[in-house]
């Protein structure tokens, strides 16, 4: 039945997205399932949510949109207006309503990798940097930070929350607040994780 699901979603992939795109997916899912493994999530989620996470991606933005609308989907306006931000959402209500996925664990993962947000649960940090470190992925700090998350996933997800910031400045779009919220809660926790560590 999983390997079935799997498959299905592969199947229908390959129609949606490009082969290129096909190819970084498939490094998410390596990737995800790898972080999985190493920090207690559940593999079968992170393979399925890792599957789904960019399937709205090539989709244009009239798609986007013109889903959003059909769905009656909620959407802030910097969404709206950073449409390609938007893909994240489609992905999870298209993971629901194609795929018969209900699991809140895979449909948060899928929904939010692409602004990230508070409070992230562990599947949706996953998932978050998993997008980042993949093997095809070739950036500057793609090194550093695939280091850092062999030591700590929190703070590998709070780098590529900075990663992410640093580049949404430098090429003048709009920065979504749950990136900043996100941010700046794990920056918290990592300072407090830090407090602890020097009071023993
Ligand atoms: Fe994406
Ligand atoms: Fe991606």
């Amino acid at each position: 039945m999983k390997k079935e699901l799997v498959e299905h979603i592969k199947e229908k992939l390959k129609e949606v997205i490009n082969q290129k795109r096909y190819i970084h997916t498939l490094g998410v899912v390596d990737a995800a399932v790898y972080l999985a493994e190493k920090y207690g999530a559940d593999l079968h989620e992170a393979e399925i949510a890792a599957l789904l996470h960019d399937y709205a991606k090539d989709f244009t933005e009239e798609q986007l949109k013109g889903y959003i609308k059909k769905h009656g989907l909620e959407v802030d306006e910097v969404l709206m207006e950073a449409y390609q931000l938007l893909h994240g959402k489609v992905a999870a209500h298209i993971a629901r309503v194609e795929f018969n996925i209900h699991n809140e664990n895979i449909l948060k993962a899928v929904e939010n990798h692409t602004t990230g947000a508070a409070n992230m649960g562990k599947l949706e940090r996953i998932i978050y940097l998993a997008d980042f470190i993949e093997v095809g992925r070739n950036y500057q700090g793609v090194d550093e930070l695939r280091l850092l998350a062999e030591e700590n996933l929190d703070r590998a997800v709070l780098q590529a929350f900075n990663n992410t910031i640093h580049y949404v400045l430098s090429i003048g779009k709009l920065l979504h607040p749950n990136t900043i919220h996100g941010r700046n809660e794990l920056l918290q926790q990592v300072k407090d994780l830090r407090g602890d560590l020097w009071q023993k």
